[in-house]
């Protein structure tokens, strides 16, 4: 696939160090790769490329840092991989790689720019891709559940070993329960003394609802506040099923 490579302008390590994994704490590092390995057993290698979603119950409790280091780790693993900012309302990924938003996801799926077009390539590996979101349309919901988006995910799975969805929290907007019938899997995070437990329970109902097979959890805590990062874990489902939600074990142990 003939990816355009936009001329980016050079990443300042200062402005990127919350999402560059090379910047990050050895803690903090590690727990990503920790994520990447539990998320090779957890997916079947048969299945090809896999499409994981990244949501939490509420706004900010990290979903795009954890998007944006996943599809790292997971590029400098070998695996050619696809970040997609999928919150088109608030868009952060482009911001965070120091891209331009557009043209982007909202693009192509309005038939206004082809996947080539809306993709670029990262300058730090050549196997991690980014498509930003584009410009705000009047209609993301629908956009994000649309026949158009299905097909375009089929093509790009053609492309790559991976593709990570960014989306917005599950209990503010549709969005990502209406895309969540064409991807493997979703990620859930949930911050440390941060998101609320009864947002949490509403987030996994609606998931549960939507049918949504949930690959695992992301602690994301930060430890003293001061915007240094402390440690990310990430848990089988099963381990919180009992806490948040309503699900029956056999379904988590598939997860
Ligand atoms: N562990 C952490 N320690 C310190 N700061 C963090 C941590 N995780 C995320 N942040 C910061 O918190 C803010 C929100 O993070 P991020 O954008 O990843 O959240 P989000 O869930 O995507 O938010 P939104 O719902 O608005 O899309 C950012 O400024 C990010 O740099
Ligand atoms: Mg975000």
């Amino acid at each position: 696939m003939g990816i355009r490579r936009k001329p980016n302008k050079t990443l300042s390590l200062k402005e990127n160090e919350q999402t560059l994994h090379k910047n990050l704490k050895f803690t903090a590092t590690e727990q990503y790769k920790l994520l990447r390995t539990n998320l090779s057993f957890t997916l079947s290698e048969k299945q090809g490329c896999a499409i994981i979603g990244v949501t939490s119950a509420m706004r900010g409790e990290g979903k795009s840092t954890t998007a944006v280091n996943l599809s790292y780790v997971l590029a400098e693993s070998g695996k050619r991989v696809l970040l997609i900012d999928g919150d088109m309302r608030l868009p952060s990924v482009a911001r965070k790689m120091r891209i331009d938003n557009s043209p982007g996801l909202t693009d192509l799926l309005k038939g206004e720019e082809t996947i080539q077009m809306s993709i670029f390539k990262s300058p730090q590996l050549s196997n991690w891709y980014i498509m930003p979101s584009g410009d705000l349309p009047p209609n993301p919901s629908e956009l994000l559940g649309s026949r158009r988006m299905e097909k375009s995910l089929e093509v790009l799975s053609e492309n790559f070993d991976y593709i990570i969805i960014d989306l917005p929290p599950v209990n503010i907007v549709s969005d990502a329960l209406t895309v969540s019938k064409f991807i493997s899997g979703m990620i859930v995070v949930i911050r440390e003394d941060y998101t609320e437990k009864k947002e949490l329970e509403t987030c996994f109902r609606q998931l549960k609802l939507s049918d949504v097979k949930v690959l695992g959890c992301v602690i994301n805590e930060s430890k003293n506040g001061k915007g240094s990062y402390g440690k990310y874990k990430y848990k089988r489902y099963y381990k919180y099923y009992k806490t948040y939600g309503n699900y029956d074990s056999a379904e988590n142990e598939q997860g």
